[in-house]
């Protein structure tokens, strides 16, 4: 990857507007970001939706979990009083090839669709595949995206256990590490560059940002892209 560290925008821009809503993705875009990062779940029509908590209750005027709803369920409730949950095809088709966009794989069966739809972009729409990058905290998911479809990048995320990350991300081919940034250092950094792309997350604070940026890392995650 080229010197210059990626600026990717977290749940669209979550410092500027509303997470993971479409008028965040477009205010990511606006800010000129290289990627966005989006968290997405099945809903109970079977439709990817994109959203980060597993229950509606802190973001929408609803209760419940979101696997439950349906996605004309889902479409009806109110999002911070004003916004709706988008699904994943009205995001890819906003974000349309202006930037990478890396989808974290949140709720259980989000694999299967993921890469159906990737696909799809893929073969109908024109994007590459190197325009995506798949994320996930859970292993079973990445290893589900390995087993259909090789060629769609996979990055593995953590917050925890570092060294256990980097033992699964052999196993899946992935193409980089997204790591709670606390985690790293100059010298872990420069060690999983050996094999693998370094993506820091949630980076918001200017010290931190500093800090993370001197390291050379590939890309940074903010809810502040405009910052990095
Ligand atoms: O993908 C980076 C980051 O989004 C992971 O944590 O909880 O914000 O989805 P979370
Ligand atoms: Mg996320």
């Amino acid at each position: 990857m080229s010197n210059e560290v990626l600026k990717i925008g977290h749940r669209g821009a979550k410092g500027h507007a509303t997470e993971n809503t479409l008028e965040s993705i477009q205010k990511a875009l606006d800010l000129g970001v290289d990627g966005i990062e989006i968290d997405v779940h099945v809903c109970a029509s079977g439709e990817l939706v994109v959203f980060h908590d597993f229950t509606v209750n802190r973001m929408t005027d609803g209760t419940g979990e979101i696997s439950k709803f349906t996605l004309k369920e889902l479409k009806k409730l109110k999002v911070k009083d004003r916004y709706q949950i988008p699904t994943l095809s009205e995001v890819l088709l906003l974000v349309d090839k202006k930037c990478l966009l890396n989808i974290e794989l949140k709720g259980i069966n989000t694999a299967k669709e993921a890469c159906r739809l990737i696909t799809f972009f893929v073969e109908k729409k024109g994007w590459n595949y190197n325009q995506f990058i798949v994320s996930s905290f859970q292993s079973g998911l990445l290893e589900t995206v390995y087993e259909i479809n090789k060629e769609i990048p996979l990055g593995v995320l953590t917050d925890t256990n570092l060294d256990k990350a980097v033992s699964f991300a052999k196993t899946i081919n992935a193409v980089s590490m997204h790591v709670d940034y606390t985690m790293l250092s100059q010298e872990i950094v420069e060690k999983l560059q050996e094999n693998y792309n370094v993506f820091a997350y949630t980076v918001n604070n200017l010290k931190p940002l500093e800090r993370i940026k001197s390291y050379n890392v590939d890309g940074i995650i903010s809810d502040y892209p405009n910052r990095i």
